[in-house]
């Protein structure tokens, strides 16, 4: 068995990998597709944002009524070597956005405090990255409502891989360590176009959203409000429809603490509605009037958990409900996943080498430093690749 820390060291490879052979993956799966990403669906404001930003520990998505998330944001987290941590978006990539060390006002920044396996560690998140978010889907779908299949591609690298805010969810699993994971929020599936969008956009986001959670490395998060009934969810509805097995759905209802006075989810929580592969997970996201106030992170995730612990309802479900344990669960889900992938890694990484010996057969063996000395580096690569990936086999 492969330690956690080497598949910490793994996973970082199989990056590396993906980044070397670039344009080289030929047709087929390519080595980005042999690892998981986890995407959000659900109905428009059903808490798709919400969730995302919980899992991740991180202040950084834009949220409200209404549509919000008008273009997919892509967004990869990636290990560094050292220095400080920042983000940066594919559009505009000299232009870094950091987290100041010394900043402690609470107005324009998000301040969160992770645990960090040991250490406290403070961590100030630049509402910047949320305005840029919002700036970058007006730039190109106009201020209306329209929305865009362009994906705006963020990338947070930190020296801490995603300790930061993983650890601090999981202390017991740290899995999430590692994962150069893609994680995608997606703009919400609706019934009827509002307000000058065209009448095709409920298609256009359906077909949006189909296109990212059909491809079978994506792992779903299918949101479904509590205080709507479960027989409506769009989420549940196309969940079903692309991965029929539900081996890749994960069932997350949001907004208990908004039902009807006298209801309550256990019918679904506890499977007798809809069942799934997995168990539901029940979460407390912060409300609107939560994040007009800015309540932090670290104190919706201590009112999420108050309100489990002390409801009637699901007090004795505490334990298997809220973000923290979405995480953990996911976790260990991408850690199997991952684990199966290596024979299929190795498998492409063959198929490489032997498309790349194929092609330096044909323009002859390199003699210098051009296109063929490259083809050489990168079949080089691979053979290493070929053989690390292999050790973790046993
Ligand atoms: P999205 O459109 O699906 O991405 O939804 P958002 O994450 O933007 O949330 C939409 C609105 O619902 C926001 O005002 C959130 O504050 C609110 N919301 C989301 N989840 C919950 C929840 O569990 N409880 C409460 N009270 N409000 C929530
Ligand atoms: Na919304
Ligand atoms: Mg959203």
């Amino acid at each position: 068995m492969a330690t956690m820390e080497s598949l910490i060291g793994l996973v970082n490879r199989i990056q590396r990998a993906c980044t070397v052979l670039g344009d080289h993956g030929g047709e087929g799966m390519s080595l980005w597709e042999a690892l998981p990403s986890v995407a959000v669906v659900g109905g428009q404001s059903s808490g798709k944002s919400s969730v995302l930003e919980s899992v991740v520990g991180r202040d950084f998505l834009p949220r409200g009524s209404g549509i919000v998330t008008r273009r997919p944001l892509v967004l990869q987290l990636h290990k560094t070597e050292g220095g400080t941590e920042y983000a940066e978006f594919l559009h505009a990539p000299r232009k870094k956005f950091t987290d100041f060390g010394i900043c402690n006002t609470i107005g324009n920044y998000w301040v969160l405090i992770f645990y960090d396996g040991l250490h406290l560690v403070r961590y100030f998140l630049v509402a910047a990255v949320r305005k840029e978010i919002a700036d970058e889907t007006d730039r190109i779908t106009g201020q209306t409502k329209q929305i865009s299949n362009v994906p705006i591609q963020l990338s947070i690298y930190s020296p801490n891989g995603l300790s930061l805010s993983f650890a601090f969810l999981l202390l017991a699993s740290p899995l999430f360590l590692i994962v150069n994971l893609t994680l995608i929020d997606l703009p919400g599936l609706t019934k009827v176009a509002v307000d000058g969008q065209p009448e095709s956009i409920v298609q256009d986001i359906e077909m949006m959203v189909r296109s990212y959670v059909e491809k079978p490395n994506c792992i779903i998060l299918a949101i479904s409000p509590a205080n709507q009934d479960i027989a409506t969810s769009d989420a549940i509805k196309l969940a079903r429809e692309v991965d029929a097995t539900g081996e890749r759905t994960f069932g997350v209802l949001t907004k208990l603490d908004l039902m009807d006075k006298g209801t309550n989810a256990l019918d679904v929580i506890e499977g007798r509605s809809y069942r799934l592969v997995y168990p539901w997970v029940g979460i407390v996201n912060r409300s609107q009037a939560d994040i007009n106030k800015n309540v932090d992170m670290i104190a919706a995730r201590q009112k999420e958990r108050e309100y489990f612990e002390s409801s009637p309802e699901y007090g004795h479900l505490s334990h298997k409900m809220g973000a923290e344990y979405l995480a953990k669960l996911l976790s260990q889900h991408l850690e199997k996943v991952i684990r199966q992938r290596i024979p299929s890694i190795i498998a492409l990484i063959n198929k490489t080498i032997d498309e790349l010996n194929a092609e330096l057969d044909r323009i002859g063996r390199p003699v210098g430093v051009d296109g063929g000395a490259q083809l050489y580096t990168i079949l080089e690569m691979c053979r290493a690749f070929d053989r690390i990936f292999k050790e973790h086999l046993d």
